[in-house]
């Protein structure tokens, strides 16, 4: 796979990046992932807007109008011939002396690296996964906003870290207050009574694309959904669960802490919506 580094396609071994680079020294830099189906990378326009909002929100100016990028992402799945991809994008605030201050910075840094799409085993949304509730709380908006989608990533990996330990699938991160509010690189839903939940964006969530297509997909099948200040009791007492993001769609959690969730297995609304979603990139390409 060749990787965009700076406006160049590079293959593997030349696609490099300075020590100096701040996103190394310090995660100072934003992303996106992204997938495409049948060529067409899905939901583009919403990662392209999102990335601006993370950019303004470090005070990062992107190298590129957000069009540009657009046809830089596109042009990496040409380069590479993939038409089933996962696609990831970061800009980081460059290279510069070591120090804080962005200014030290004079060019962002911008790559693109892209793979085939491998699917996920298809076990995984036949059971369902286990999710653990981890210690490690999700970072306070006035400190890191969730809502940012930056690199800056360990705190989603301390969580990581601490679910791998209990064996889970993914680990569930509350937050400052105590609030279920996201796994480390998914939202989650739970149904219960036939009502579709999930953590309200003021809990200091990354507002998902993948549950944003699910809210809209619950409308669309008249699935009575509401976003909440959820707990943990709430969580361990859902009928179903599921977690969403772009590369693993819509997965069946049937595992919260060691309890079932429901019955199990994956919950008749969940499948209802795992459909759902699966007609939506069908008529996508
Ligand atoms: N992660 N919450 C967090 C903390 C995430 O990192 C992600 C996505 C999501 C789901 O967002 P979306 O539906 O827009 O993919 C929620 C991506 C997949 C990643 O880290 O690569």
């Amino acid at each position: 796979m060749l990787a965009y580094v700076n406006g160049k396609f590079l293959s593997g071994d030349d696609a490099k990046i300075s020590v100096f680079d701040h996103g190394f020294l310090y995660g100072d830099g934003i992303y996106e992932t992204m997938r495409a189906y049948g060529g067409k990378i899905f939901f583009l326009g919403k990662h392209l807007a999102r990335l601006k909002h993370s950019a303004d929100a470090i005070s990062l100016a992107l190298p590129l109008s957000l069009d540009k990028i657009g046809e830089a992402l596109n042009e990496a799945l040409t380069v590479n011939k993939l038409n089933e991809a996962y696609i990831r994008i970061q800009i980081s605030r460059g290279a510069g002396e070591v120090g804080l201050d962005p200014a030290l910075c004079p060019a962002p840094t911008m790559v693109i690296l892209t793979r085939p799409f491998k699917d996920y085993p298809p076990e995984l949304y036949a059971n369902g996964v286990a999710v653990a509730i981890v210690q490690t709380r999700r970072n306070h908006p006035l400190a890191l906003d969730p809502a940012v989608k930056s690199t800056n990533f360990l705190n989603n990996i301390l969580a990581k870290i601490e679910s791998l330990k209990s064996g889970a699938y993914e680990g569930i991160m509350l937050n400052w207050k105590g609030y279920v509010a996201e796994g480390t690189i998914s939202n989650i839903f739970t149904v219960k009574k036939g009502v579709l939940h999930t953590p309200h964006l003021e809990t200091g969530i990354l507002e998902g694309i993948t549950r944003d297509l699910v809210l809209h997909l619950a409308r669309k099948e008249k699935i009575p959904a509401r976003e909440m200040l959820m707990r943990p009791k709430d969580l361990i007492r859902a009928d179903e669960c599921f977690i969403t993001n772009t590369t693993t769609e819509v997965l069946p959690v049937t595992t919260i802490d060691g309890h079932l969730v429901g019955s199990g297995r994956p919950g008749p609304i969940t499948e209802k919506l795992m459909k759902a979603y699966k007609h939506e990139v069908l008529h996508h390409v």
